[in-house]
């Protein structure tokens, strides 16, 4: 399969580096071919119908700043629809910032892959919490597929989990902790009793919590996955702005003191019965939801199987990548798994 990655971050490295050590290891369990065509970032691209090296292209990009400084392949200026409509392929890649307010430029990157019939991954939630039903419709007209896995939870199959889950039970309720970042930022307060600022800054450290971290501490980050979780996997029309959204700043160490007295964490919790909210709340200790640093929970109330907990990383480059590959394998059908069952495309998923 040949891709074209457009946004070589954190996520779009980690994936690249992966395919290439997968491919080196020669693993039994990865039969797809998988060859990036063309890497691009903000100053350029690097462009190879043969396959890029990701070694060679990964050392460039940390010297000079840029994929467009490769040699020979190196193409400074081409831009994403440039490449979407020139550069053949099967699938983008599209690893961009989240924008939050129109989704934009991923939306079109997303639109015009889909309209030169490439199938489109994407872990940017923008896309799918802002206009899932548009592009959804629109990769079905064109017979080519859209998935988002690592839009929510990074690694962790959440929205898998919830969709199957759904396909078998009634859900009667759902609550998640689908922020690592300021579940880690809660978390420190508690375990050191430390004011929010203090703890703000060892994310930003650790690489928990970007420089502008106020679509983490607003609750926006978490009520944009649950709007696709809700969309996609619960099948409920839910506008991300119909979401109830109050972030952490309220949140002080007074609070968090009393909570610890009466066995109890303030957790930004999002959830779902009838209506959709993202807000601080105290869960009990012993509430499996309830858990610490940057991890991700969820848990589902359902009519016959009662509550069913997932829990795992939220976030992380390498994490991220597993949930990219998972989603090019069900669209290839080369996944050992997926040739026993069958994952449907989104629009069937929706339908
Ligand atoms: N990091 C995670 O753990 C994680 C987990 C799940 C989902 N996500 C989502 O995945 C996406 C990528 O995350 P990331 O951490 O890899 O982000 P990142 O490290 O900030 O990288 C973003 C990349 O996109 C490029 N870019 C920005 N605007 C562009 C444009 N208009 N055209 C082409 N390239 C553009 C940047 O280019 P320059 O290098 O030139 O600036 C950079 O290479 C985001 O939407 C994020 O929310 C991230």
């Amino acid at each position: 399969m040949q891709l074209i990655i457009i946004g070589f971050g954190n996520v779009g490295r980690s994936f690249l580096k992966m395919i290439g050590e997968k491919k080196k290891k020669g693993s039994n369990k990865f039969n797809s071919d998988l060859k990036a065509v063309a890497v691009l970032d903000r100053k350029g691209g690097a462009v190879d119908p043969n396959g890029i090296d990701p070694e060679e292209l990964l050392k460039i990009d940390t010297k000079e700043g840029t994929v467009a400084a490769a040699s020979n392949i190196g193409q400074l200026g081409l831009s994403p629809l440039s490449a979407i409509k020139e550069i053949e392929a099967d699938t983008v890649l599209e690893l961009t910032p989240t924008n939050p307010v129109n989704g934009e430029p991923a939306i079109t990157y997303i639109k015009a892959a889909i309209k030169e019939g490439k199938n489109v991954v994407t872990t940017n939630k923008g896309p799918p919490a802002l206009a899932m039903r548009t592009i959804v419709d629109l990769a079905s007209q064109n017979n080519v597929d859209f998935r988002f896995s690592g839009t929510v939870g990074g690694g962790t199959p959440i929205l898998e989990f919830v969709r199957q889950t759904v396909e078998v039970d009634e859900v009667l309720s759902l609550k998640a902790i689908l922020n690592g970042t300021t579940n880690y930022i809660l978390s420190k307060m508690y375990d050191e009793e430390i004011q929010m600022n203090e703890a703000l800054k060892q994310a930003q450290l650790m690489g928990y919590a970007e420089k502008d971290p106020s679509l983490d501490i607003n609750g926006i980050d978490p009520a944009l996955k649950l709007t696709i979780i809700a969309n996609y996997a619960l099948k409920r029309e839910f506008d991300f702005k119909d979401i109830r959204t109050i972030g952490i700043t309220g949140v002080n160490l007074d609070k968090i003191r009393k909570d610890k007295k009466e066995k109890r964490k303030v957790k930004l919790i999002c959830a779902i019965k009838k209506d959709a909210i993202v807000a601080p709340q105290s869960i009990e200790i012993s509430d499996p939801i309830c858990v610490d640093g940057s991890l991700n929970s969820i848990q589902l109330k359902t009519k016959h199987m009662g509550e069913v907990t997932l829990i795992g990383p939220g976030a992380g480059g390498y994490q991220t990548a597993t949930s990219i590959l998972g989603d090019l394998l069900a669209i290839e059908g080369t996944s050992y798994y997926l040739k026993q069952s069958t994952i449907p495309k989104v629009h069937e998923a929706l339908s």
